[in-house]
């Protein structure tokens, strides 16, 4: 069974009630929830987290190695500027599908650039909750 780690970074866990004209309504817990039942369907496993914090989103990025298949990555604003979230993603060597809620190159010219986006296999956003890839991902899965 293919394993997915989904990774949901700082500011996230407000989501529901943070800027909802950008993030939408539904709470971290429903999203999770949505992705939990497209994996159900797709017979995928996955394991969904959230941390505020660039260190925790790197140790679990690197444990991921050996221990999952892809991962999908919403680094928050650490999008913008992590090159240390970068060099994990390209470390551990797995399919990566960056995820972003909102249509990041439609807001504030800061958030056009992701420092993320060439070490991933391709990046999602502006589809809300939709926007989890898991066709992109399975089509990078060994066959
Ligand atoms: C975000 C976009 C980022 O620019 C922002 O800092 C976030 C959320 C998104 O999902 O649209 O925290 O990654």
């Amino acid at each position: 069974m293919y394993r997915i780690l989904v990774l949901h970074g700082p500011n996230l866990n407000l989501l529901g009630t943070r800027e909802p004209q950008h993030y939408g309504r539904e709470t971290l817990a429903e999203v999770n929830a949505r992705i939990e039942r497209a994996a159900a369907a797709l017979g995928v496993s996955v394991d969904c987290r959230q941390s505020n914090h660039e260190g925790q989103l790197i140790d679990w990025i690197h444990e991921a190695r050996g221990e999952r298949d892809g991962l999908i990555l919403n680094p928050g604003a650490y999008t913008h500027t992590s090159y240390a979230i970068r060099d994990a993603v390209a470390a551990v060597g797995l399919p990566t599908v960056e995820v972003h809620l909102s249509n990041i190159h439609a807001r504030e010219p800061f958030r056009h650039v992701s420092v993320i986006a060439p070490v991933a296999l391709g990046q999602i956003a502006g589809f809300g909750p939709y926007g989890t890839c898991w066709r992109c991902m399975l089509g990078a899965a060994p066959q």
